[in-house]
């Protein structure tokens, strides 16, 4: 993409600008669909930067927790390791201990594990009960950012969806944007959502 078309940016380059922009260093931030650890990888280097931040690691599949362990125990820190809480199950209910309006960024890569079975994939009930908790858990100015895979049927069917829902979003609480190449419809696209700071003015 880049060397054909250097105006523009992959759907992961531009995510990673919108992670850095939030300035994550000692936030709490959960990835929703771990996998094989690429994306926790990235949000426990900007979140767990200094002496506090905390990562939340979810997958459905032991073995995307398992590979997720393996590639952060290689790149982290032992201290910023344990800052790291894994939970192998659906990310339709959050771990109970993170509290509500607690949390700067909530990541969703839909989909099924890259190398895994790829019958086990995301799907739109559990996604969107999950963004639904996901809400409650955001803080002010807080992000969630889901990237859509529209290559296959259940994935397009999911993007649409979630584009319908998150278009309704009330505008004065959210601000939401979906990214997606016009001329490669299958192509991943990024929708993210993020929570509005409510003004303190008298
Ligand atoms: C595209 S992969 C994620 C890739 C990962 N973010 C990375 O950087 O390697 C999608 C993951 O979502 C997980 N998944 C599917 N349904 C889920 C659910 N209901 N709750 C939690 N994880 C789920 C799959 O097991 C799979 O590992």
């Amino acid at each position: 993409m880049r060397k054909s078309y250097p105006l523009f940016q992959s759907h992961l380059d531009v995510a990673h600008d919108y992670w850095r922009k939030l300035d994550l260093a000692g936030e709490v931030v959960i990835d929703a669909t771990c996998g094989n650890g690429r994306d926790s990888l990235k949000l426990a280097q900007l979140a767990l930067k200094g002496f506090s931040g905390e990562l939340y690691a979810l997958d459905l599949q032991a073995d995307a927790i398992e590979n997720t362990q393996k590639l952060l125990r290689m790149h982290l820190e032992a201290d910023q390791y344990q800052r790291v809480k894994f939970s192998n199950g659906c990310h339709s209910s959050f771990p109970i201990e993170i509290q509500p309006q607690a949390v700067k960024l909530i990541v969703y890569n839909l989909g099924y594990l890259p190398g895994g079975d790829k019958k086990i994939t995301t799907s739109l009930n559990t996604t969107l009960k999950s963004i639904q908790g996901a809400m409650g858990l955001l803080k002010e100015g807080g992000v969630i950012c889901i990237t859509c895979y529209p290559g296959h049927s259940e994935g397009k069917n999911e993007e649409e969806q979630l584009v319908k829902k998150v278009s309704a979003f009330n505008p004065q609480e959210w601000c939401c944007t979906h990214q997606c190449w016009l001329n490669r419809r299958e192509s991943p696209s990024l929708l993210v959502i993020q929570k509005g700071i409510k003004s303190s003015a008298p």
